[in-house]
């Protein structure tokens, strides 16, 4: 793969000569870009000593510089003839230009022209990692599809300890390598994905819920679309961007996710239920608000509609992968509602540790296949178990592909 390095000026500048080599190890060609700041933490010249290649620098063209590769077109050819971009260190200053679409220099002049995936390694001080400013550039930058390789916690150079140092560049390249590897395997798919809770009302300003964030639903969406799927997202109310090249549809009650569902079933081939319906609703919600007594409270609830149940009888040749979310016996629970449900495939999480599952940016999970083997993933990122699970669901649609065609074969 050719990849295009952008250097920001950050003290870890001197860790992207690593990258370089890491990448090289693993046969991808390595252009170097440095902005102005970076050349004050390294100089161009070991980056062109290792790559053997000029490194751009500079500016735009008219900043004087001679031996530079800049010019008012070049960032277009650049962008063109790579196949991904990464920025390490992305500097709190970078991350904020790329997010608002400044173009005042050749990377975030490339930035913009680039059409292919895109890979930022952040490295800043604790506090301007973790101010909303910085998130919310994060957070539009995800929701664009760019990808991130976390930074990591430690002793920083400001002399503090906390999150903010450049992820070591041996993780940043198998990131990067991921997706030299990474094929359109799930081009021609069409896969409804439902995440996040639902909500049920008791009265005009009160529901019942749960603790779902949606991300696993959301990291399963935005994975899938960039392995190739049309993608559409039913979402109950969750706090997140809706990821690049996915359609969502965002619903509140167990009911209207139903009817959502049921309206794009016939276009989908496989659907994944990863969202965590209420169990129960309120059949008659008063007009009013319910007014505090002291006496106790009872109301009576009924269930509401098992989706991934209904799904299950309706499904046709559509592949159907359902959720267990548990608190014990993972394993036995989940495979009672794989039968239940007539599922193909079911994820089974536990939902009572620490820093896992709901809420969490990780998890880890059992993925139970047909044959009723079990996969572990993770504890991982919530895109790294996303990228696992549809691993399984593409070889099962190959297999059922393939039992198909046999089918036919026979028949005729
Ligand atoms: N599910 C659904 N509709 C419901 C309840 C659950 O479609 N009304 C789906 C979830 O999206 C998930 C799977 O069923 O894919 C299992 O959800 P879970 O809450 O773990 O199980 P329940 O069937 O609700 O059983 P219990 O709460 O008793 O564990």
């Amino acid at each position: 793969m050719r990849v295009v390095l952008g250097v920001g000026g950050g003290i870890a500048a001197y860790k992207s000569a690593e990258l370089v080599r890491a990448l090289q190890q693993r046969g991808h060609e390595v252009q170097v870009l440095m902005t102005r700041a970076a050349e004050e933490f390294i100089r161009p010249l070991t980056f062109a000593a290792l790559t053997g290649r000029k490194v751009i620098t500079g500016l735009w063209a008219g900043d004087g510089s001679q031996d530079t590769l800049s010019s008012a077109v070049e960032h277009i050819g650049v962008a063109q003839e790579n196949d991904l971009l990464v920025v390490a260190p992305a500097t709190a200053d970078l991350l904020a230009k790329f997010a608002h679409g400044l173009a005042d220099d050749f990377l975030s002049t490339l930035y913009l022209a680039f059409t292919g995936p895109v890979v930022f390694a952040p490295a800043m001080n604790t506090a301007m990692w973790e101010h909303p400013a910085t998130q919310d550039n994060l957070n539009a930058l995800r929701a664009r599809g760019c990808s991130f390789v976390d930074p990591d916690e430690g002793w920083l150079a400001c002399g503090t300890v906390g999150a903010g140092r450049l992820a070591d560049p041996l993780r940043i390249a198998d990131h990067i390598d991921s997706h030299s590897h990474r094929k359109k395997d799930l081009a021609g798919e069409f896969i409804l994905v439902t995440a996040g809770p639902t909500q049920e009302a008791l009265d005009p300003v009160r529901y019942i819920s749960n603790r779902s964030s949606g991300k696993m639903g959301y990291a399963i969406a935005e994975v899938a679309a960039k392995r190739g799927a049309d993608v559409l997202l039913v979402s109950g109310p969750v706090n997140l961007p809706v990821p690049h090249n996915v359609e969502r549809i965002s619903v509140r009650t167990a009911q209207e996710m139903r009817e959502a569902v049921l309206n794009h079933l016939a276009e989908a081939s496989i659907i994944i239920k990863s969202a965590a319906v209420a169990d129960y609703y309120l059949a008659e919600v008063p007009q009013h608000k319910l007014k505090k007594t002291a006496t106790r409270l009872s109301l009576e609830l009924d269930p509401t509609p098992d989706i991934l149940a209904e799904l299950g009888e309706r499904k046709g040749d559509r592949l159907l992968v359902g959720f267990a979310a548990e608190t014990d016996n993972l394993i036995e629970e989940a495979r009672r509602k794989m039968t239940a449900k007539k599922c193909d495939m079911l994820v089974a999480n536990l939902v009572n540790r620490d820093g896992l599952g709901f809420e969490s940016d990780q998890n880890e999970v059992e993925i139970i296949t047909r044959s009723g083997q079990t996969v572990h993933a993770g504890p991982a990122d919530k895109k790294e178990i996303a990228e696992r699970i549809l691993d399984q669901v593409a070889v099962l649609r190959l297999v059922l592909r393939a039992v198909d065609t046999t089918r036919l074969t026979q028949r005729t």
